[in-house]
């Protein structure tokens, strides 16, 4: 049998397969209140329907000045998390592990979604001012606030906050985004992280934040609860963030309570070279997957089946995310086991008339 489809038990919860729906951004709490939709139902549900073993949310920020746009969607009140509860009990009973990204988007945070205008949204225009490591802020974006270190010690509390609101939402799993740039990011990465407190200076303080992140959630919601962490291991530039520092940290994230690691890289910087091409990011994952004990999921321009078991095959890495690929296709998982030819159990019944046929 193909291994992009054996199941995965990390903790308490197995996954029927190795293709995980990467975070996705939909934009689309059209009341700017944080609160998912019938679109994010859909949206989710659909891809849990389309045989993928763990589907997980858009970045999903753990307080209002945490979005990256107005229409992001939160889990920092109730009213949030009683309305998350109807997608994470579709999903689990199309079958597949419910995941939810909590994110902070730093100095990223407070623009506009691509089709409502371009750019940073104005405090005037409903837009904030953004916090963030650093006073520096991203070309074209709001200039942050620094963070006091009082209130980063506040904030890693309510990580946690959020990732046990989570559980009340139903969701199996915990990803902590730490990559592209936002907020975690800005920590981590030597460019955007020149304080002199504990949380910054060496990479161990640099670490800090997301290290204290993982001990503060593993103590709220307890051994059951796989927590993954998505970096980007590498800024693309010599005085950034490379996948060494990335292996190391990952490391003291295993020790602090992180199951899993999901490989992305940039976005802490504009102006760099970028080497897009099928697969891109697989080395770099690799990379950490010698380094960690815990699993590795690669992502990033993986399109078909083929090229998604070859990756498990000859690499260390055990879990495939797909994206823009699920987007055009919500059922990738269903033609990839028709591509690699496994018979799958979990067709939907009501779709059996639909099945692929050669
Ligand atoms: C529409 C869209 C929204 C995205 N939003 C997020 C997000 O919320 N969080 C995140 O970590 N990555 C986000 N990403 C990146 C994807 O998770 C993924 O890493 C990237 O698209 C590369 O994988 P792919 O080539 O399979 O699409 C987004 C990508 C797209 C296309």
């Amino acid at each position: 049998m193909a291994k992009l489809f054996e199941p995965l038990t990390i903790r308490s919860k197995t996954s029927r397969n190795r293709i995980w729906i990467a975070p996705m951004c939909q934009y689309s709490c059209e009341d700017q209140d944080g609160i998912p939709n019938q679109w994010h139902l859909v949206h989710l549900g659909s891809r849990a329907l389309g045989g993928a073993g763990l589907v997980m949310t858009e970045a999903t920020a753990i307080r209002p000045d945490g979005r990256i746009s107005p229409w992001d969607t939160g889990i920092w009140n109730d009213e949030q998390v009683e309305a998350w509860k109807e997608t994470t009990a579709f999903i689990k009973n199309a079958g597949a592990l419910a995941a939810i990204q909590l994110a902070h988007a730093g100095r990223k945070a407070s623009i506009y979604r691509e089709w409502s205008g371009s750019g940073a949204i104005q405090e005037a225009d409903g837009g904030w001012q953004p916090v963030s490591s650093t006073d520096e802020g991203f070309p074209q974006y709001n200039t942050p606030r620094e963070l006091t270190t009082e209130e980063v010690r506040e904030l890693v509390q309510e990580w946690a906050t959020a990732a046990k609101r989570s559980v009340e939402a139903g969701f199996d799993v915990i990803e902590i985004h730490a990559a592209h740039g936002y907020l975690v990011h800005q920590f981590l990465s030597p460019i955007t992280n020149q304080r002199t407190d504990e949380f910054g200076g060496s990479k161990v303080n640099r670490a800090k934040f997301l290290v204290d992140i993982v001990k503060a959630m593993r103590q709220e919601i307890g051994d059951e609860i796989p927590v993954i962490v998505r970096f980007s291991a590498t800024d693309y530039r010599e005085d950034g963030f490379t996948v060494a520092d990335c292996a190391e940290v990952a490391k003291w994230c295993e020790e602090a309570g992180a199951d899993l690691f999901d490989i992305s890289s940039g976005g802490i910087v504009l102006g760099v070279n970028i080497p897009f091409g099928p697969g891109y990011q697989v080395p770099m994952a690799e990379d950490i997957a010698h380094e960690v004990d815990a699993p590795v999921a690669a992502v990033g321009l993986i399109t078909t089946g083929e090229q998604a078991e070859e990756i498990l095959q000859s690499t260390e890495i055990d879990i495939i995310m797909i994206g823009r690929a699920s987007l055009r296709d919500p059922y990738w998982p269903l033609r990839a086991a028709f591509e690699l030819d496994v018979e799958l159990d979990y067709w939907p019944n009501q779709y059996t008339r639909g099945k692929f046929k050669k």
